[in-house]
C-alpha cells in the first residue's frame, strides 16, 4: 500500500504528538506508533516539565544551571533559546486541559514548583508524581479531534527513504517518508511525506538496566544513521540514579523530587554519603550522583543503596508521591516509613540525530524532536525535567520549517514498494532472543556508568560480530518488529560504543578510568558521526 501525506511523524510522546498537533492546521498528517499511542516515554515521566515561573526565579539561573550540568558541551544559544520559550510551552499546554499540581499561597492558587537535582531553584511543574501521563492524556485527547491526523498504531519504521538511495545519488540527500511495518498483517508500507518527523524516544534498553519502558530502542537514530544522517554525542548516556531495587520492578523510577522534597541517599548502615562528592549532595547534578553511588556499591560490594525520605509527614509523602508510594508498597516498602533500595539505571539519551535549531537533520526534509535529537541543549549531561521542555520547544520550532517544505509542495518522486526478495518466515527466533539479551547485557558491564579503554575494545569487538550475524539474518528472514528492534538497538550500540571511543577523556556522563580528567583543550567539542 501506498500513503501520500504531508507529514509523516514517527513516534507519539510529547514531541510527535504535539508537532502533530500543530502540523494538522497546515496539512495531512500520519502520525506511526509501534504499540499503542500512549505507549511512551513521555507517559511514565515522573518530575516534570523545568520552566521559569515565579518571581524568585530567572531565566538567567535555569540557563546557568543548565550549562553547569552540562559540562561544557552545552550550546549556549540552544539553551537561552529553550528556556525563554518554556513559559509560552507551559501555558500551550495548560490551554488544551493539562492540569498541574497547585498550591495556596496568601489565599492565591499557584503552580506547586518542584526541586530536582542542579536546580538553585523550584521551577518543576509537576503533575504529583505522574506528569508525563497527564501531559500525554491531554494531548491525545486533543489530536483524537482533529481530522487531518490519522493515527497508525502497531506500526514501526522499517527504514527511511531518501533520494540518494531510491531517485540518484545528490550531494545534499532528501528524505521522501519511509518503509513502515504493520505488526498486525506483516505488510510494509510505502509513507510518502514532504517531510518526516523522527520523534521516537530514546534507547534506554540498549542496556540491560533501564528505566525506560520496552518500546525505547533507539528507532529514530538507528534508522537516520542508516540513512546517512549525522549523529552526535552518543557517549552521553544518563544513569538516573534512582531506580528501586527489586528482581520484580523493571528499574521503576524513584523520582528526583523526591530528593528534591528532601530524600537522603544512604549507605546499608544509614551513612548519608554525598557531601563527600558535591557541595549540593544530594541534589548534585545527576551524573555526579549516579557515578558516587556506583563507586560505593564498588567499594563495599553491596547490592543497593538506599533512599531515606521517613522525616517527612507520611500524608505529604502520600499526596506528593500517590504513584511512587503505591508502587513500593506493592513491593514491599513502605517508605513513609523504611528507606527504600534503591540503583541507577540507564535513563536518558543526551545524544542522538544532529538537529539544528529547527530540529533539522542533515537530511533536507528530515527532522528529529524530542530525545532522538542532539540539538545541543544538554551537552555532556542533561538537566532533569529539561527533556519534556525540549521536546515542546522544538515540535513547535520544527513545525514552522516544515511548514514551508509543504507550502512550496514539491513533486515527491516514484519510490518503489517494499520488496521482500527471497526472504522466508524464520524458523529460529531464538537468535533474536539470544543476540538481544547479549548486546544489553555487554553494554551495561563495558559501556557503562565507568568506561575504560579495554572494556570498549571488548564491546566493539562483540558489537562488530552481532551486527555482522543480524544483518545476515536481516536479509534472509521475513522482517518482524522484534528483528527491528533488534537491529536499531544493534546500531546504537555500536554508535554508543563508537562515540565513546573517541572522545578521550572524561566529561559529564562519559567516564573512562583511563583517561580520568576533563580535557577542554581538545574534547570540548561535540563527538560527530
Ligand atoms: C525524575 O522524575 O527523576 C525524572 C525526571 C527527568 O528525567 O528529567
Amino acid at each position: 500500500m501506498e500513503i501520500r501525506t504531508d507529514f509523516l511523524v514517527i513516534g507519539s510522546g510529547i514531541a510527535g504528538l504535539s508537532f502533530a498537533l500543530k502540523a494538522a492546521k497546515l496539512g495531512t498528517v500520519s502520525l506511526v506508533t509501534k504499540r499503542e499511542k500512549r505507549e511512551s516515554a513521555t507517559f511514565y515521566a515522573q518530575g516534570g516539565i523545568a520552566s521559569v515561573l515565579s518571581a524568585e526565579d530567572s531565566f538567567e539561573a535555569h540557563v546557568k544551571d543548565t550549562l553547569e550540568a552540562g559540562a561544557g558541551l552545552c550550546h549556549p544559544d540552544i539553551v537561552e533559546m529553550v528556556v525563554k520559550d518554556g513559559p509560552n510551552r507551559i501555558r500551550e499546554l495548560m490551554e488544551l486541559g493539562a492540569s498541574f499540581t497547585k498550591r495556596t499561597v496568601n489565599n492565591n492558587e499557584e503552580l506547586d514548583l518542584g526541586k530536582e537535582g542542579g536546580h538553585s531553584k523550584r521551577r518543576i511543574v509537576h503533575a504529583q508524581d505522574m506528569t508525563g501521563r497527564e501531559i500525554e492524556e491531554a494531548v491525545l485527547k486533543a489530536v483524537a479531534a482533529e481530522k487531518n491526523i490519522t493515527v497508525y498504531e502497531n506500526h514501526i519504521a522499517v527504514d527511511l527513504l531518501t533520494h540518494s538511495k531510491f531517485i540518484e545519488k545528490t550531494d545534499e540527500d532528501i528524505c521522501w517518508g519511509a518503509y513502515i511495518l504493520d505488526k498486525k498483517t506483516g505488510g510494509v508500507h510505502t509513507f510518502l511525506a514532504n517531510a518526516t518527523i523522527l520523534a521516537t524516544g530514546g534507547a534506554g534498553k540498549v542496556y540491560l538496566f533501564t528505566s525506560n519502558p520496552d518500546i525505547a530502542t533507539g528507532d529514530g537514530v538507528a534508522i537516520a544513521y542508516r540513512a546517512g544522517a549525522h549523529i552526535a554525542n552518543m557517549e552521553f548516556i544518563q544513569f538516573h540514579p534512582t531506580c528501586l531495587y527489586h528482581s520484580k520492578a523493571k528499574s521503576f523510577l524513584i523520582s528526583e523530587a523526591v530528593r528534591g522534597e528532601g530524600g537522603i541517599l544512604r549507605l546499608k548502615d544509614g551513612t548519608p554519603f554525598m557531601a563527600n562528592y558535591h557541595p549540593m549532595k544530594d541534589l548534585a547534578p545527576r551524573d555526579i550522583v549516579a557515578r558516587a553511588i556506583d563507586f560505593e556499591l564498588k567499594k563495599s560490594g553491596a547490592d543497593c543503596v538506599y533512599l531515606d525520605i521517613t522525616d517527612k509527614d507520611p500524608a505529604f509523602i502520600k499526596t506528593r508521591f500517590p504513584n511512587i508510594y503505591e508502587k513500593c508498597l506493592s513491593f514491599g516498602f513502605d517508605m513513609t516509613k523504611e528507606p527504600i533500595p534503591v540503583v541507577p539505571a540507564a535513563h536518558y539519551t543526551c545524544g542522538g540525530v544532529l538537529a539544528n535549531d529547527y530540529g533539522e537533520s542533515s537530511i533536507k526534509r528530515l527532522f528529529a524532536i524530542g530525545e532522538t535529537a542532539c540539538t545541543g541543549l544538554h551537552g555532556a549531561n542533561r538537566l532533569a525535567s529539561n527533556s519534556l521542555l525540549e521536546a515542546l520547544v522544538f515540535a513547535n520550532r520544527a513545525c514552522l520549517k516544515a511548514a514551508e517544505l509543504v507550502a512550496k509542495d514539491a513533486a515527491i518522486p516514484r519510490i518503489p514498494a517494499w520488496q521482500t526478495g527471497g526472504a522466508v518466515n524464520s524458523d529460529e527466533a531464538v537468535i533474536i532472543s539470544q543476540n538481544w539479551d547479549e548486546v544489553r547485557r555487554f553494554m551495561w558491564n563495558y559501556v557503562g556508568i565507568a568506561r575504560s579503554n579495554k572494556r570498549l575494545d571488548r564491546a566493539h569487538r562483540r558489537i562488530e560480530n552481532l551486527r555482522a550475524e543480524i544483518n545476515e539474518y536481516y536479509w534472509n528472514f521475513t522482517v518482524t518488529s522484534d528483528l527491528l528492534e533488534l537491529r536499531n538497538i544493534a546500531t546504537v550500540a555500536e554508535l554508543i560504543i563508537r562515540c565513546a571511543m573517541l572522545r578521550k577523556e572524561s566529561r559529564g556522563l562519559h567516564y573512562n578510568i583511563d583517561y580520568p580528567e576533563t580535557d577542554d583543550k581538545n574534547w570540548k567539542r561535540d563527538t560527530i558521526i
